[in-house]
């Protein structure tokens, strides 16, 4: 029973993070779109992504919670399989390049959109960063999913 509702919790965490991602990419999408030309639309935008973030991390420690629970259920045996240490290394990832790389950016374009004269250069370079920040989770996603389904 453990092991169902482990698995249960999982899957409204892939709901939870998936919504969270697609939205926020939707979000971000739009808000990149705004800057220069609209830049009041592109100030109401942005604390939508605060938001998106809420489903994001609340996805992330469901997966921890309800993984844990399913790796008592099995007496963690899959502690020992080189599948699961792959899987749970790149998990950790997410949280952590997050942290680094996403929130500092974030911070940056929170500031420098506030400011009258806003540093169009560095703007590029924080969409770009952001753009590989993107394409690198979800490779990081993929690649789990791929793990969990094909056991390597
Ligand atoms: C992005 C994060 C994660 C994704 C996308 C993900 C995805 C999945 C999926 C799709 C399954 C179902 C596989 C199946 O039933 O054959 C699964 C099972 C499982 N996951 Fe995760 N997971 C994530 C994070 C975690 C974490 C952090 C842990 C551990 C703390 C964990 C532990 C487990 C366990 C123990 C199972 C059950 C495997 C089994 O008994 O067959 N997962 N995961």
């Amino acid at each position: 029973m453990l092991h169902q509702i482990g698995l249960y919790v999982h899957i409204v965490a892939i709901l939870l993070a998936g919504a969270g991602g697609i939205g926020g990419a939707i979000v971000e999408h739009s808000f990149w779109q705004k800057i220069p030309s609209n830049i009041d639309a592109a100030k109401t935008i942005f604390p939508i992504l605060k938001t998106t973030g809420k489903f994001i991390i609340t996805g992330i420690l469901l997966f921890l919670l309800s993984g844990l629970l399913m790796l008592q259920s099995v007496h963690w045996v899959f502690l020992s399989q080189p599948w699961f240490l792959v899987k749970f290394g790149l998990f950790l990832c997410l949280p952590i390049r997050a942290g680094l790389i996403a929130e500092t950016a974030f911070m940056h374009i929170g500031s420098e959109i506030q400011k009258d004269q806003m540093d169009a250069v560095l703007l590029m370079k924080l969409k770009s960063k952001m753009r590989r920040f993107h394409l690198i989770q979800y490779g990081i996603v993929l690649t789990i999913i791929f793990l969990v389904i094909f056991r390597f």
